[in-house]
């Protein structure tokens, strides 16, 4: 195989190829680092021409006079603020004196196989054969910082990574008022901008619009990822649909503050930037220290958004996720908490386990309310012992009664949060961020407890452990339900307090490392009030994410497709409910709310033994589907065939095993369309020639057929009706 990674002495530049684009990084004269070119992968290097030099304002070496013009056009790899380029920066450093400037240059350059860890962060993996790893050292001389532009080329997915690491060689404190982790300068291309919003219930919509002079973002500064905006920004050529067009995409492997920007500048170039979020944020670096910024995971695709999200899910699968879990099955579960909200007792859970297990449901998840005196959601969060009220005679004896029914054991924790009514709080206020003076502000009657200290994650780690060695418990849903405010931490000093957001997310990635250390073959399910979490950061942690609160079938189909746009279905925790939905009062049949679920981890979320019993008659066929069709969800290839979100009637994917053995393809007629005759739904990722039976009837089609012609779906009376299709190459 060729290296991935090549620099030309002669013309100073650097040549980063995945299999099918290219990355070109250019040095001017005087050492600027600049962005050449990403696109479609080329074989030869040229395009040093791309950074303009010849032209004017040429560069400071020919003309100090016009530097300020030259910096503000110049495409960068890595702009910093203060001297000249009114672009957005990417590093902002104030010096002793409080001024902010820095000028960065390039000194040395490493190549090497393989990829290393980043410092207390999550970020992707690869063996030597799999990645190749450029960094590119530069300098202010004045500052005496060394900036490390780190590029990971993952050539097989098509994957580049960037991170940067900030180090003061010099003997002043400084201070990093901003750091981002990946700029992309280019010239626009009448370009699009693609993102992901919503809110509680609704996380996640796909949103598109063309940009306009100035900058658009999408951002948090909640202290997490957030329902509201995601961590994702694509810019898209306006021709771009699932198969054509060209895709810039940048997704941040990172769980707390970000920002996600395009700005449209006079010169019509674009800067794209990810990053920690500048607004709350510093952090000192005395002589000597360090900082690394998390991972940025950048994606190009010039065949349109669906290859984007395959390559993104090839690479999450394969270089993110580490449990045990990644593609072992899962077990079917069912989770107590829209069955019984806090109002349960062993003898409910048990009845619940029975009746699970007879449908061939494998584990049972106790939800909030089993701890402390948590009966509703005003008290007890930080004291976690069993209430033995409810689980008498005790969490032992319940977990050995449910594996007796046959049915693994798994349990909610919320370790991050303390409620006022709480023996811990009581115990200790000061452990809860809060500004000195002020009442911090409540959300969900609870506050934050502070992560960035660790006698409190020690106590906290030691609460859930115990909890886990005092039974075979399995699995466990680590929740988090506020968003971060009052940030103040008493054990910041004055100048360190806009590094509690960082810091308590390192903390939240150390409790999650120590548990996954000492319980390797836990699997760990992360849930933010449904999905304020779902992001690459925690992934790194657990290999699924609850996806949202929002569990109405028809509500979840722009949620999962939004989610399944950059993260595999096998991460997407999805359950079948009761209705009418407890959020949405919207009724679909059970069938087509086992239908969505399947194109996630699958479980179920309601009371088994109230159910109706043609409901519940359901259920192990649906079950019987799971295990049938899992190893090809995990696995497969994922095509997204038509959307809802497009205001169609109808919503279609397809997952199709990557050697072309067989495809599932599952429809949701969402409303019925009068008068219509059958639908033409074409096929992807198929073999062209080879011949495919469709189960259960006598069909046989070619795969180009499937592709091309396609496959009539029958109109049938009826919303909200599912139905699936199971293609197996004969
Ligand atoms: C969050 C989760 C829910 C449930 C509740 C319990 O909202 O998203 O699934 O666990 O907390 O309080």
């Amino acid at each position: 195989m060729n290296m991935a990674i090549r620099f030309d002495e002669k013309k100073k530049m650097f040549q980063l190829n995945t299999k099918h684009s290219t990355y070109l990084i250019g040095l001017t004269p005087e050492g600027y680092v600049g962005h050449v070119y990403y696109g479609k992968g080329l074989h030869n290097m040229c395009g040093g021409y791309l950074l303009r030099t010849e032209e004017l304002p040429f560069t400071p070496l020919v003309n100090e006079r016009e530097k300020i013009s030259f910096l503000e056009r110049f495409p960068s790899e890595y702009p910093t603020g203060g001297i000249g380029d009114y672009r957005e920066s990417c590093l902002d450093v104030k010096n002793e004196s409080g001024s902010i400037g820095c000028e960065l240059l390039f000194e040395s350059y490493r190549i090497q196989k393989g990829k290393k860890g980043l410092p207390g962060l999550p970020a992707s993996f690869g063996t030597e054969d799999e990645v190749e790893t450029l960094e590119i050292l530069c300098e202010d001389k004045i500052l005496r910082l060394r900036v490390i532009l780190s590029y990971s080329v993952f050539a097989a997915c098509d994957i580049i990574t960037r991170s940067v690491q900030v180090e003061n060689a010099g003997n002043q404190r400084l201070r990093l008022e901003k750091v981002y982790s990946a700029c992309l300068d280019m010239d626009n291309r009448e370009y699009e901008m693609l993102t992901l919003t919503g809110s509680w219930a609704r996380e996640r919509h796909i949103q598109r619009g063309r940009i306009r002079y100035g900058k658009q973002l999408v951002s948090s500064v909640r202290g997490e990822s957030s329902h509201q905006e995601h961590p994702f920004i694509a810019l898209v050529t306006p021709d771009t649909t699932q198969e054509t067009g060209e895709v810039y995409a940048m997704n941040f492997v990172y769980s707390g503050n970000f920002i996600a920007q395009a700005e449209l500048n006079q010169f019509d170039q674009v800067r794209m930037v990810m990053g920690i979020h500048g607004d709350g944020f510093c952090w000192n670096l005395k002589p000597g220290e360090v900082f690394q910024a998390p991972e940025t995971v950048l994606a190009y695709s010039s065949e349109g958004l669906g290859k984007m999200t395959r390559n993104l899910h090839d690479f999450y699968r394969g270089h993110l996720i580490r449990s045990v879990y990644k593609y072992k099955k899962r077990p079917v579960l069912i989770n107590n908490w829209e069955a019984t909200y806090f109002d349960f007792n062993s003898e409910k859970l048990l009845d619940i386990a029975r009746s699970a297990k007879k449908y061939g449901i494998e584990m049972l998840v106790m939800d909030d309310g089993w701890f402390g005196k948590r009966d509703q959601d005003d008290k007890s969060l930080g004291d976690w012992t069993v209430n033995e009220e409810k689980l008498a005679p005790g969490l032992l004896d319940l977990v050995e009664k449910v594996r007796e029914i046959g049915l693994e054991f798994g349990i909610w924790f919320e370790p991050e949060m303390v409620s006022p009514d709480s023996d811990l709080y009581r115990a200790h206020p000061d452990w809860a961020i809060q500004i000195p003076g002020r009442r911090p502000t409540q959300g969900r009657q609870q506050y934050v407890l502070d992560l960035s200290r660790s006698e409190v994650s020690d106590y906290i780690y030691k609460c859930v452990a115990d909890i886990l060695h005092s039974a075979p418990i399995s699995y466990v849903k680590w929740d988090m339900n506020r968003y971060l405010s009052d940030i103040g931490s008493c054990c910041l000093d004055k100048d360190s307090q806009g590094e509690l957001f960082h810091r308590y997310v390192l903390g939240v990635y150390e409790m999650q490392e120590r548990l996954t250390t000492e319980f390797p073959e836990l699997l760990l399910e992360n849930c933010s009030s449904g999905g304020a979490r779902f992001d690459p950061g925690m992934l790194y942690y657990s290999p699924q994410i609850w996806c949202s609160d929002d569990t109405d079938a028809i509500e979840r189909l722009r949620i999962q497709e939004g989610t399944a746009l950059i993260y595999p279905l096998s991460t997407i925790g999805a359950h079948v409910s009761d209705c009418p939905n407890h959020i949405l009062g919207r009724n679909t049949p059970f069938s087509t709310r086992a239908d969505i679920a399947l194109a996630g981890t699958f479980g179920y979320e309601l009371d088994i033994t109230k159910i109706s019993e043609e409901d519940r008659a359901q259920i192990p066929g649906q079950v019987e589907a799971c295990h049938k069709y899992q190893e090809l969800i995990q696995k497969g290839d994922y095509y997204r065939l038509a959307s809802w979100s497009d205001r169609r009637p109808y919503d279609c994917w397809e997952v199709a095993a990557k050697d072309g053995s067989e495809a599932l393809v599952t429809y949701i007629q969402v409303l019925s369309v009068p008068n219509m005759p059958s639908r033409v739904i074409r096929l992807k990722g198929l073999e062209a020639l080879a011949e495919y039976r469709l189960e259960g009837a006598e069909d046989v089609y070619t795969g180009e057929e499937l592709m091309n012609c396609g496959f009539l779906i029958p109109a049938e009376p009826g919303d909200f009706v599912s139905s699936r299709y199971h293609f197996v190459k004969k």
